[in-house]
């Protein structure tokens, strides 16, 4: 079973995955945590170049690409073996981020952004995807409190981090049966209830 997170920078994507492997290993469950941009070796060089702030000039065809590769190399080397052997896979951001931080934020081409996620996906997809939505203003606020340092993609303006949360809720309204949209601005026990029936009730029948 693969699950991914989704949502704008401090929706309590990680807060909430982690959460859900810490349970899911209390249940016995066999399960992958990972983080995207990265998770194999190789990924993790190409997401370096992707925060690093020097790399202002990186273009967003660059960018698009850089985040595609990264995840081909994950879902070829890590996400598909674990699935075959029956390991739950938790990921920390997943394809949906493509589409909606370059697509809808930066601009590109979506059509094209499809084929180049098919590509890099090989059309392994999420069983369901848990987007966590917050506003512009909650994300300034946790940024805030949380004083830490912001990468490159961080350091988008207002406009474009809007885009990204309404392309969000655009692809939730488009897989109704994928997307689980859940309020942010809950507390992260009563979220992680919320994500923890929704997954109890997916779970195949444990065998030992
Ligand atoms: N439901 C919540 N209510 C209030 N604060 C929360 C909630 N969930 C997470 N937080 C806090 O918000 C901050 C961001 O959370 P977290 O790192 O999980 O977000 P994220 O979506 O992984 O962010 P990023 O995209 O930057 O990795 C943390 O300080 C976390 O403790
Ligand atoms: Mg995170």
């Amino acid at each position: 079973m693969f699950i991914s997170f989704e949502g704008i920078d401090g929706s309590g994507k990680s807060t909430q995955a982690k959460l859900l492997v810490k349970k899911l290993e209390e249940k016995d469950r066999k399960v992958l945590f990972l983080r995207e941009p990265g998770g194999t070796e190789i990924s993790e060089q190409i997401r370096n170049i992707l925060l690093n702030k020097k790399n202002l000039k990186m273009t967003q065809i660059t960018e698009l690409l850089l985040f595609s590769a990264s995840r081909a190399q994950l879902v070829s080397e890590v996400i598909k073996p674990a699935l075959l052997n029956n390991i739950v896979v938790i990921s920390d951001r997943y394809v949906d981020s493509t589409t909606v931080y370059q697509g809808h934020g930066r601009g590109l081409h979506q059509g094209g952004i499809k084929g180049i996620n098919s590509i890099a996906t090989m059309g392994v997809m999420p069983k369901k995807t848990f987007f966590i939505d917050i506003t512009i203003q909650e994300m300034y606020t946790r940024r805030k409190e949380s004083h830490q340092e912001i990468d490159r993609m961080e350091m988008s303006n207002d406009d474009f981090f809007n885009r990204v949360r309404q392309g969000y809720l655009d692809l939730a309204k488009e897989e109704p049966g994928r997307f689980v949209t859940i309020d942010g601005k809950e507390s992260i026990e009563t979220i992680h209830q919320q994500i923890w029936s929704v997954v109890d009730g997916m779970l195949p029948v444990h065998s030992t």
